[in-house]
């Protein structure tokens, strides 16, 4: 497995992972994907607690680069730089796998990954692919049978790359 940049942690989304004072928002790394919208924070968190309550069918991770300190420090003394604090440094990179329940296949369950994103100044740092190493282990874990994803053409050759092939055709119907 590759190795993160030092001062790098993969860990689970988290419910202070909205600070818009700091500089560690999520949804921020979102924007490299599309428009995000207007989101409160009491919006924020009615849907991370929606999640939560579902914790063996979405899994949202980040990557968090622990060398940029928040632009509010928590407390300068509790600080201890092998401690992981969500909300310490500055999110640089997400991803979910969503664990869908079949009824083919004998009871079946089905990995989707949705949203990955590296914030732009991040790219080409192996970040994405840690993402996906680390959801398509987190897939295996929860037992599903495959792991599938929906992607641009200009991203075929990444998702090769993180051990994907092609299979059928990507469809979609706009409201
Ligand atoms: N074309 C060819 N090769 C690529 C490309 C590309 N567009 N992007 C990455 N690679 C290769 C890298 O060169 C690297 O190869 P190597 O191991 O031989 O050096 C390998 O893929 C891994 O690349 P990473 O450094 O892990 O890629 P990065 O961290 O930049 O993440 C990502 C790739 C996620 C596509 C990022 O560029 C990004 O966030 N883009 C904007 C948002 C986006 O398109 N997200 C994906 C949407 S699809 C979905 O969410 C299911």
């Amino acid at each position: 497995q590759e190795r993160l940049p030092a001062g790098y942690v993969v860990r689970p989304l988290a419910r202070t992972d909205n600070q818009v004072r700091s500089n560690t928002s999520f949804l921020k790394t979102l924007e490299v994907l599309t428009t995000i919208g207007t989101i409160s924070d009491e919006d924020f968190q009615k849907r991370f607690q929606y999640l939560k309550q579902r914790n063996d069918e979405y899994f949202t991770i980040v990557i968090e680069d622990m060398n940029v300190p928040a632009t509010t420090p928590r407390s300068a003394t509790s600080s201890s730089p092998s401690l992981v604090t969500p909300g310490r440094g500055k999110i640089v990179a997400a991803g979910t796998v969503l664990v869908e329940r079949k009824f083919i296949r004998q009871l079946g369950l089905v990995g989707h990954i949705e949203d990955i994103a590296v914030s732009a100044d991040q790219q080409g740092k192996k970040l994405g692919l840690r993402i996906i190493e680390t959801l398509k282990a987190i897939g295996q874990q929860q037992g599903c049978y495959k792991v599938i994803l929906d992607c641009s053409e200009k991203n075929v050759p990444f998702y090769e790359k993180c051990g994907f092939e092609r299979r059928g055709v990507e469809m979609g119907w706009y409201v």
